[in-house]
């Protein structure tokens, strides 16, 4: 795991800022508002190209400059964008083979943003060099935080500079297309082929895509947006800038990069996070991307945007309450984030996103949006001593890994699995969320990491595996290793070809188990459990080899049958969960199985109230974040101080929805449910 020391001093607080689209009395109005809110970082020129170079080759940034010098003047540092996520129609005209093609042969025109082919070489070449001239510019500005490069990288395009591109990547990969036939079953339905220039993106086709091609395809698209990404850091580079370079990662709707590879080469790495749910469950979800961001990035990190007051939520907006936003600010921030930054800063009067919810909301700075700003900030300013990471630069303690697999993803979405309906993030997320329910950290990790720090590692549904990885798995659990697999991992090798002779694959001797069937379930059935579990969306057919069930299915057609499966190996275990757990039956199961291994909850007792328990290692010392998403007084007591109140931890009282920051002196911690009446 690469490790990215990113320590910008303090906590930074802001967001993206747009201020192209206001007048200049505006920007002055927005400068005392962030200063009285104790804004210090914004994000500029992210879509702004079109200002910037208004014409090929020409530059225009007396209003960048402007807004620069009032923002340095005020104290307020900036990451500063290259705009390559929006090219300008200028460019589109010069340059229409540039425009992205859908995977059916729609062109795409200009008018909305992100309208790029990432194989185009006008675009590549367009894109480094707005990057070099705003590197050249605005490399050494003392306000300059660091390198915004692009924005979620992730249009994706089929069209001819695609093809041209893949067939390279495919070439590089395969050597000859004898191997590339070999890997992709093109023997299969008449796919063999004998020119390289018949290989083409998986476009739009009467039916079912190659499934190797479409994974190929993915990575193939991590890759050159990766290289695209790498050519604009090196000109920012040989321009002697040396701020940190980042690019914002994007979850939870999309996921196009492989994100380990990715965090390698950035020097901080940085997410925008929207809530896929107004409720308790964004909260879990605040935790699913702090646990996944810190983890690529192997210690602190920066949360580039996330989202204000309004939460856009498929056809409409759902109000994020205000102390919903100081919640989740620090749930980050416990996980590691070095920031506390949205999107965006003054709410739009037009333009596409003019109802998107920002920190200034179309009320102006008199509303209670406004007012939990200010808040926020003064918060984060009586907290920022966090920020200083421990000399051994590990902010994080878990016991839990899961295992993350960008390429687990991919695979569940190509088409005609045994149920279309098995989603890799919903499992990860699943497991995620019954381990937030137990107050249990968790790290993630990606295949090959060191475990030994660890005494449970789970697989979610990582169809593909390699010899390589089954090796892995098996040298952590002989070394007294807990593993926990879940259902279709271990299936297919990594061409997406199942391993004949019984599932799941290369995990078959680790687990002690070989099934023979998979039976997927019908939406909204369950299957009931031994030990009162219950399932749903798959089962399947085990047979023991060498392990014992621990949970047979009690009905349908495998009733009797192993559910669960535990092959002692070594020092340790493997269990085998053949079926998908419900909710509730996966949140008994990692709690009771947390138990029986010894791995403790942050505080003891801390979930069943309510409360969300993260604690963040630091230089000075540890702080307890304290979340309260429950509805009763909790009563706190313990050594340390809390930073948001400055009041002594001992006897602290914690109302529903509020928070605490408590540098530890001490690891023991009573909680208690306060009575309002006092008996
Ligand atoms: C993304 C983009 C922003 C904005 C927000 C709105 O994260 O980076 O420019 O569009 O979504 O949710």
């Amino acid at each position: 795991m690469t490790q990215h020391p990113y320590n910008p001093g303090r906590l930074l607080f802001g967001g993206d800022y747009n201020p192209e689209q206001w007048s200049r009395d505006v920007w002055v109005e927005d400068i005392a508002l962030m200063r009285r809110a104790a804004v210090n970082t914004v994000s500029l020129g992210i879509f702004s190209w079109a200002l910037l170079e208004p014409r090929e080759g020409e530059y225009d940034v007396t209003w960048l400059d402007d807004i620069i010098a009032l923002l340095h003047e005020a104290g307020i540092g900036f990451f500063l964008a290259t705009p390559t996520a929006s090219p300008p129609p200028w460019f589109t005209r010069a340059y229409p083979d540039a425009l992205p093609v859908r995977a059916d042969g729609t062109k795409l025109s200009h008018g909305s943003r992100d309208t790029y082919a990432i194989s185009a070489p006008a675009y590549r070449d367009a894109s480094r060099r707005i990057a070099r001239f705003l590197a050249d510019r605005y490399g050494s500005h003392p306000g300059l935080r660091g390198w915004h490069v692009h924005n979620e990288y992730g249009t994706i395009d089929y069209g001819p500079h695609a093809a041209e591109a893949f067939r390279r990547w495919l070439r590089r990969k395969y050597d000859s297309l004898d191997a590339l036939n070999a890997a992709w079953v093109t023997a299969f339905w008449s796919q063999h082929y004998d020119e390289w220039n018949d290989v083409l993106p998986p476009r739009a086709t009467q039916y079912l895509h190659n499934p190797a091609q479409a994974v190929d395809f993915k990575r193939f698209n991590s890759d050159e947006m990766l290289e695209a990404y790498l050519e604009q850091k090196a000109e920012i580079t040989a321009s002697g800038s040396t701020a940190p370079v980042t690019t914002n990662f994007m979850l939870p709707t999309w996921n196009h990069l492989e994100q380990w590879s990715w965090s390698d080469a950035q020097d901080a790495v940085s997410i925008d996070h929207y809530l896929d749910d107004p409720g308790i469950d964004g909260e879990t979800h605040v935790a699913y991307c702090g646990d996944l961001t810190r983890s690529w990035a192997g210690g602190p990190w920066l949360l580039m945007e996330q989202n204000a007051i309004g939460i856009r939520m498929g056809d409409r907006t759902s109000l994020k309450e205000p102390d919903q936003t100081i919640r989740n600010s620090l749930g980050y921030i416990a996980r590691g984030s070095q920031s506390s930054l949205f999107f965006q800063w003054r709410a739009s009067a037009g333009g596409s996103e003019f109802w998107h919810g920002a920190l200034v909301p179309h009320a102006g700075e008199a509303s209670r949006a406004f007012e939990a700003v200010v808040e926020l900030g003064g918060i984060l300013e009586s907290i920022s001593e966090v920020v200083e990471p421990p000399t051994d630069g590990r902010t994080f303690e878990a016991d839990v890994a899961i295992l993350w697999d960008a390429e687990g993803w991919w695979s569940t979405e190509t088409p005609h699995l045994p149920n279309d309906a098995l989603s890799y993030s919903d499992e990860v997320r699943a497991t995620h969320r019954s381990l937030w329910r137990a107050g249990i950290s968790v790290d993630f990790v990606r295949a090959g990491d060191d475990l030994s720090r660890y005494r449970l590692v789970i697989i979610p549904s990582m169809f593909a595996m390699s010899e390589a990885d089954a090796a892995w798995l098996t040298s952590y659990v002989r070394a007294g290793g807990q593993v926990v697999v879940q259902f279709f991992s271990g299936i297919a090798d990594m061409n997406q070809r199942v391993i004949t002779g019984g599932y799941p694959g290369v995990l078959r001797e680790l687990l002690g188990v070989r099934a023979e069937e998979i039976r997927p379930l019908p939406d909204g059935e369950t299957l009931e459990l031994g030990e009162e579990h219950y399932s749903e969306l798959w089962s399947e057919r085990v047979q023991l080899d060498g392990a014992t069930s621990v949970v047979d299915y009690r009905e349908g057609a495998l009733a009797g049958l192993p559910a669960i499966t535990r092959n002692d190996v070594g020092a340790g275990a493997a269990t085998y969960l053949s079926t998908r757990l419900t909710q509730r039956s996966r949140d008994r199961f990692y709690a009771r199985l947390c138990v029986d291994l010894g791995i403790e909850p942050v505080v003891s007792g801390a979930a069943d109230l309510g409360l969300e328990a993260v604690r963040r290692r630091g230089a000075a010392a540890d702080y307890l974040f304290l979340l309260h998403h429950g509805s009763e007084r909790v009563t706190v007591s313990g050594e340390g101080v809390d930073l948001v109140t400055g009041a002594s931890a001992t006897g602290l009282s914690l109302e529903p929805g509020g928070v605490a920051v408590i540098r530890e002196s001490s690891r023991e911690w009573m909680l208690a449910a306060e009575n309002p009446s006092g008996e």
